[in-house]
């Protein structure tokens, strides 16, 4: 293979869930600028097409499909659809998740209040909805045997949110969110290890904190926390997205690929 090549994802088909979100348009470009053609699904249809619009003034064409990432059924309502439409799967992007931004009902209540409810919701979407996805979807891959699976885990998915630096800024890290993004790690580690031989490859990548009109107090200690001294850009986490979709990966095998300015690092 020519070394030039190895990124090329001409022609493989991906889908990312959680479309309608921050990070899912940017993985959009960055598959789709190697080739890919991308399928973008939400749970939140609007959302989606909003995506899909965004991309298409970027020149990036994608097409919007449903997919509540918690329902079985679902999955396998998207799965069916791909398949007639295109024939296979080559990369599953599991990206959906109840986050700052997606909040659930009571995502912002303290642990000792945190209310069961919200407990279930959040790993219904982030644990769950991965889990549902890495079946179904790695089903159809095991029958093409070849595939690339990428979990988005989070920094909390490695360490402890640092509860010091959110009291005052109105932002929150719900217990929920951290105990389902470790077990995404976990998870990945799991299948990559069950499929490594039968090419599937199964990753997750850790995003640190992405930059989304952050300010205040927050930002403040964010920075002086990181060694980089700053939030990622929402585009930062396209090189990742490339490398693990890609055969330039191909002998990585259940690596959580961290990309957090360095937060891990000390
Ligand atoms: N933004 C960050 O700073 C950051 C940092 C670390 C990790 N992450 C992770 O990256 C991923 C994307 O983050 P984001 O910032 O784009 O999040 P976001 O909140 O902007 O988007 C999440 C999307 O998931 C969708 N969703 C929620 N429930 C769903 C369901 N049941 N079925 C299908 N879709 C559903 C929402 O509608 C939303 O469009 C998440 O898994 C998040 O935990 C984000």
């Amino acid at each position: 293979m020519n070394n030039h090549n190895l990124f090329d994802l001409t022609d493989r088909i991906a889908i990312i869930t959680g479309g309608g979100g921050l990070l899912a348009s940017e993985h959009a470009i960055a598959l789709n600028s190697f080739g890919a053609k991308v399928i973008l699904t939400d749970n939140n249809i609007e959302k989606c097409n909003s995506a899909i619009a965004y991309l298409k003034d970027n020149n990036v064409a994608a097409i919007a499909r449903f997919c509540d990432v918690t329902s079985k059924d679902s999955w396998e309502k998207l799965l069916d659809e791909v398949i007639k439409e295109y024939g296979k799967i080559d990369i599953l992007i599991n990206n959906a998740g109840f986050t700052n931004q997606s909040k659930s009902k009571n995502f912002d209540a303290s642990f000792e209040d945190f209310p069961l409810e919200d407990w279930n919701a959040i790993m219904d979407v982030n644990l769950t909805g991965t889990f549902l996805g890495c079946q179904t979807i790695g089903k159809q891959m095991l029958l093409q045997g070849k595939g690339s699976i990428i979990n988005i885990s989070s920094l909390y998915g490695v360490v402890s949110p640092n509860h010091k630096i959110y009291p005052g800024t109105g932002i929150f890290q719900p217990v929920a969110y951290s105990v389902s993004k470790h077990g995404v790690i976990s998870l990945t580690k799991y299948l990559a290890t069950l499929w490594a031989e039968k090419g599937i490859k199964v990753n997750s990548i850790t995003p640190g904190g992405i930059f989304n009109g952050h300010e205040g107090l927050f930002l403040e200690r964010f920075k002086q926390l990181n060694p980089i001294g700053r939030m990622s850009e929402k585009t930062e986490l396209q090189g990742a997205i490339v490398y693990l979709a890609s055969d330039a990966s191909s002998y990585v095998i259940g690596h959580n690929l961290i990309v957090d300015g360095g937060w891990t690092a000390w």
